[in-house]
């Protein structure tokens, strides 16, 4: 039986961090298992804001350094870069003309990244999550693994997947181009927003997102951070006074506590009560060397093995450009039949 399809994307800007190691990477190796992966570093994604030219080629390198180091199996399953693809870009062209600005006036990511000076973003960023639809359905992938911060995007990929198999039923029909079990065009995507850590939070502050332009280092766990630098980020984590609690309802109203909590489980692969049943009752005085103890153990490996890998630029590239060249003979038979539903001559 065919596996299902599978399909994911990380930007090749700056740091990678643990929430984008447990958010996403994590969930990208434990899939290969039943499912046919295509995993892509987003280069184009990327520059809808600045980004320093050899900082994207480092960045790219380590981005796919990361995914391989992590488990990704790049000879049975697809690793890529999507600016050597062509398909991305052409069908978010077409995906252009089918998505309405109304949509895309509603994402919650345009105006946090746009900020105040929303007249002065760059044109790619507004359009950033039709890019993110192309990708998706460039490919009839029918899974889409992500950290919770993407799930608007993932419901505007379905919205305009729905509308573009509406708009040309008829089409598609008349071309036999309607998937038996799918009856459009394109599949409507998955989003799998799944796992203990799906939204790993700020160690300065546990109400926000740990994310990779948050202008303070502290706030994140880098995959490419030493152990010392671990153990310190930990130490000068923000917690509150009171001790960890017994129950699970006892974090509620302590984001800090709850986030500690939570990455401890999804790195011992335990649930939050197990955490509580070894550490309830316990200071962030014992908690958090043990905290950082466990990450150390877990990251140490990855960063090992991503600093080898880095170390032969050219193997890197050999993979992305084998990876591309399988990416394209799937996308550019679903794109020639995007050209012939929409009525574009060949
Ligand atoms: P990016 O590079 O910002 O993030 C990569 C992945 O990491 C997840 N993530 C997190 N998960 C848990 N806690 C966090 N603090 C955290 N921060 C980030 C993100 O949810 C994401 O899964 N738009 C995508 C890239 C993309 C894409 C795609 C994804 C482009 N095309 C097609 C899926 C399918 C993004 O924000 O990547």
């Amino acid at each position: 039986m065919k596996k299902p399809r599978v399909f994911s994307g990380v930007q090749p800007t700056g740091n990678l961090h643990l929430g984008n190691y447990l958010g996403a990477i994590v969930r990208f190796v434990d899939l290969q298992k039943d499912h046919e992966c295509i995993y892509c570093v987003v280069d184009m994604h990327a520059i809808t804001v600045w980004q320093d030219p050899k900082e994207l080629l480092r960045s790219t390198r380590e981005v796919t350094a990361a995914f391989l180091a992590a488990g990704i199996d790049a000879k049975e399953h697809i690793v890529f870069n999507q600016s050597q693809v062509s398909q991305h870009a052409e069908l978010a062209w077409v995906l252009n003309c089918v998505a309405r600005i109304g949509w895309l006036n509603r994402m919650t990511q345009f105006k946090e990244k746009a900020g105040k000076n929303r007249e002065n973003a760059s044109v790619g960023l507004y359009d950033y999550p039709v890019l993110m639809a192309a990708d998706i359905l460039a490919y009839h992938a029918e899974k889409v693994p992500v950290g919770e911060d993407q799930k608007q995007h993932l419901e505007l990929t379905r919205d305009i997947a729905q509308k573009f198999n509406n708009d040309y039923a008829e089409r598609i029909a008349e071309l036999g181009l309607a998937g038996e079990e799918k009856g459009g065009f394109f599949p409507l995507p998955e989003p799998l927003i799944q796992g203990p850590a799906t939204r790993v939070m700020s160690l300065r502050d546990g109400t926000k997102k740990m994310s990779k332009s948050d202008p303070s280092d502290y706030s994140r766990i880098n995959l490419s951070d030493d152990p010392d630098t671990i153990a310190k980020k930990i130490r000068k984590a923000k917690t509150d006074p009171e001790p960890l609690p017994e129950t699970v309802e006892g974090l509620e109203g302590r984001p800090e506590a709850a986030n500690l909590v939570g990455i401890y489980a999804a790195l011992a692969g335990v649930s939050h009560e197990d955490v509580l049943r070894q550490f309830g009752g316990k200071g962030f005085a014992e908690f958090k060397p043990a905290l950082a103890e466990l990450v150390v153990e877990k990251l140490s490996p990855v960063n090992a093995e991503m600093k080898r890998i880095l170390a032969d630029p050219g193997y890197i590239d050999e993979v992305l450009r084998d990876g591309a060249e399988r990416a394209r003979a799937i996308a550019a038979p679903i794109f020639e039949d995007v050209k012939r539903i929409v009525g574009f001559l060949m």
